[in-house]
């Protein structure tokens, strides 16, 4: 196979955010006011700590610089007694304790705090996920790596308050012990700050341009998830093992996860180079510091005290400033994260909906039925028309019948007369009121679909039916009755009844065969108590009995109902009492079975020939 040279990945070009600062920051602020809302308390006393914690430090010294000299004249001249140092003494092991006890304390709330934030984001990214009516985002490969990057937030997020605090703690510490130098002399400090701010710097940037190249690669990453699923979901298992897929799938996974790495590496090069460069300044910064502090305690300007307190103030000055800005690094590296929670909430949904205040609750029962005038219908962000000036109407309580050949825009329909998406064009109207105008939730609880690709939960039989009506969930007549209907009668004979759970990746569960699965998914429909009932291919992995007792009482489960039958099967088509025929997008014929065999167009055509395969 040929190998493609991958192109060099230029990461500020990923994305134009990397040198906006606005947006991390205003997500950073925002993000303080979760935080606050999560725990007040905590974070008061986090503040509170915060405050004390980057003061000890150079209390400390200031204490010590004297308790050194006061011990020295002790036992140079014995002119003062031991009892003289004690209350200074004393001060400092309190200092010293409080500083080891806050410790453990400031992690304690840290993680209170940190946990609180990130159930908040999770609940905030369901809830969002939860108020899109549509699905047109779900098909946005921008979506998916925004989700992907919001997943990365919801651990980020307890970081935040981590970084924050620490940012903050160590900022303030850095300020005290810079005036304790300037005791020394008041240019030391700056100096000193001088010389190792190009090292802060490198470090802020360095962890900022990873965290960028962290998110940037949410498609990539995707990728990666993928295919190592490949090797670990049940699904694929049995492709996998039967066309020998491994090496392919570990290939391609392989692939990825190098070229992840290398960019990743390339960031950890170019940090390493800098901050060594950086790092020889800084130290020769305190070198220059520590002998200007020598020479002066050779002189007898500086007592030992003074030496050894200043001595550690530089010192402190030198890893205060790259923590603190390394800390505002990864405060800024989550923001990062963040903009992209901040974006995911604001997405809007994208079908047209009236407010709940204003919407009309949907008809009961519906009097005139669906209509559907000039629709056309275009996936988003694709540019081919799927339904083309499609006109026609669906009556109240009628049984209508959709056929055509794969692809011709069948299941589309169905997505449009869900409100899984609104036409590109034309109109749609409910009772001649058009569908926007009602209550969206309220109009899709009088409908029940039977998908063609319909969900294989993996729960409880009681639950993978009755969840077509969770409000009758805990119902077990109502589910049976359900699952009679639609000739279910097997579920009696799983281990534990309606309580087996179908899937094998459970313990003590079961796994249907894909017949059984559909007579669960009809079941599902049914339990609903819905006046438009969609099936889109319903009976196609049907044993030919199974499919002839619920054709044979297809009257009385369609009763009062105004139903919609997608099938290939041009035996059962023909029992509704009206047939639409698609052929590419458009609505090409219409009219009862005999009609249809009559007018020896597409649908008599497409009748002869499976007619003509069973006769063979
Ligand atoms: N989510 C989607 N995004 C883009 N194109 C899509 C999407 N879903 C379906 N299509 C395209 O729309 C066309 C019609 O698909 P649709 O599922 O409506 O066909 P159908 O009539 O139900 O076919 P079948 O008989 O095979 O079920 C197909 O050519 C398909 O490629
Ligand atoms: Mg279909």
């Amino acid at each position: 196979m040929e190998k493609k040279k991958e192109p060099d990945i230029q990461l500020e070009e990923w994305d134009p955010r990397f040198k906006e600062w606005g947006p991390v920051y205003k997500a950073i602020f925002r993000s303080f006011g979760m935080i606050w809302t999560a725990g007040k308390v905590e974070t008061f006393v986090i503040f509170l700590l915060m405050l004390i914690q980057g003061l000890l430090p150079t209390l400390i010294l200031y204490l010590s610089r004297d308790v050194i000299d006061m011990v020295i004249a002790i036992a140079d001249t014995n002119n003062q007694s031991f009892r003289d140092v004690a209350p200074l003494l004393i001060a400092l092991a309190l200092a010293t304790i409080a500083l080891q006890i806050i410790g453990p304390i400031f992690l304690l709330m840290k993680s209170i705090l940190g946990d609180r934030m990130r159930r908040h984001v999770a609940l905030l990214v369901m809830e969002t996920a939860n108020q899109h009516p549509d699905i047109a985002h779900f098909e946005d490969p921008k979506l998916h790596d925004q989700l992907r990057r919001v997943r990365q937030v919801q651990s980020r997020s307890a970081d935040l308050v981590i970084y924050a605090f620490q940012a903050g703690s160590v900022f303030w510490g850095l300020l005290s012990v810079a005036l304790f130098l300037s005791l020394f002399h008041p240019l030391a400090p700056w100096f000193l700050m001088f010389c190792a701010f190009p090292y802060a710097l490198a470090h802020y940037k360095y962890a900022n341009l990873f965290g960028v190249a962290l998110q940037f690669q949410a498609p990539e990453a995707r990728k990666l998830d993928y295919f190592r699923n490949q090797f670990l979901s049940h699904e694929t298992a049995k492709d996998v093992r039967m066309f020998g897929l491994h090496d392919f799938f570990f290939g391609k996974y392989w692939h990825i996860f190098m070229r992840i790495l290398g960019v990743l590496w390339s960031v950890r090069r170019r940090e390493f180079r800098s901050l060594s460069l950086y790092a020889l300044l800084g130290g020769v910064g305190v070198c220059a510091v520590y002998v200007i502090l020598f020479r002066q305690t050779i002189r007898g300007v500086l007592s030992i005290g003074e030496l050894t307190a200043y001595a550690s103030a530089t010192l402190l000055i030198w890893t205060n400033m790259s923590t603190s800005l390394f800390n505002f690094a990864f405060m800024h590296r989550v923001g990062g994260f963040l903009t992209h929670l901040y974006d995911f909430l604001k997405r809007k949904p994208v079908i047209k909906m009236t407010p709940k205040e204003f919407a009309k609750p949907a008809p009961r029962p519906f009097q005139k039925g669906i209509e559907l005038r000039n629709v056309s219908f275009t996936y988003p962000n694709t540019d081919r028309k799927i339904l083309d000036g499609i006109s026609l109407n669906i009556h109240a309580g009628e049984t209508v019948a959709i056929v055509g050949k794969n692809g011709a825009g069948k299941t589309t329909l169905v997505k449009l007369i869900t409100r899984m998406y609104d036409p590109s064009a034309g109109g749609f109207y409910l009772d001649n009121v058009p569908v926007h105008h009602y209550d969206l939730e309220d109009l899709r609880a009088q409908m029940s679909v039977v998908d063609q690709d319909f969900l294989k939960y993996q729960l409880s039989a009681q639950e993978n039916i009755g969840l077509g009506n969770v409000d009758r969930l805990s119902e077990l007549d109502h589910i049976k009755a359900a699952a009679e209907k639609a000739g279910a009668d097997f579920i009696d004979q799983l281990p534990n009844g309606y309580e087996t759970i179908l899937s094998r990746q459970f313990e003590n569960g079961t796994e249907l065969s894909g017949g059984e699965w559909q007579k669960i998914a009809l079941a599902r429909a049914l339990t609903r108590d819905a006046q438009l009932l969609i099936l889109d291919e319903p009976t196609a992995a049907l044993d030919v009995r199974s499919e002839h007792d619920i054709y044979a009482r297809f009257q009385e489960l369609t009763k009062e109902k105004t139903t919609v039958l997608i099938s290939h099967r041009m035996s059962t088509v023909r029992m509704a009492e009206r047939i639409l025929v698609l052929d590419s997008g458009k609505l090409v014929e219409e009219g009862t079975h005999k009609e249809l065999m009559k007018n020896n167009e597409l649908y008599a055509r497409l009748y002869s020939l499976q007619a003509e395969h069973y006769n063979v």
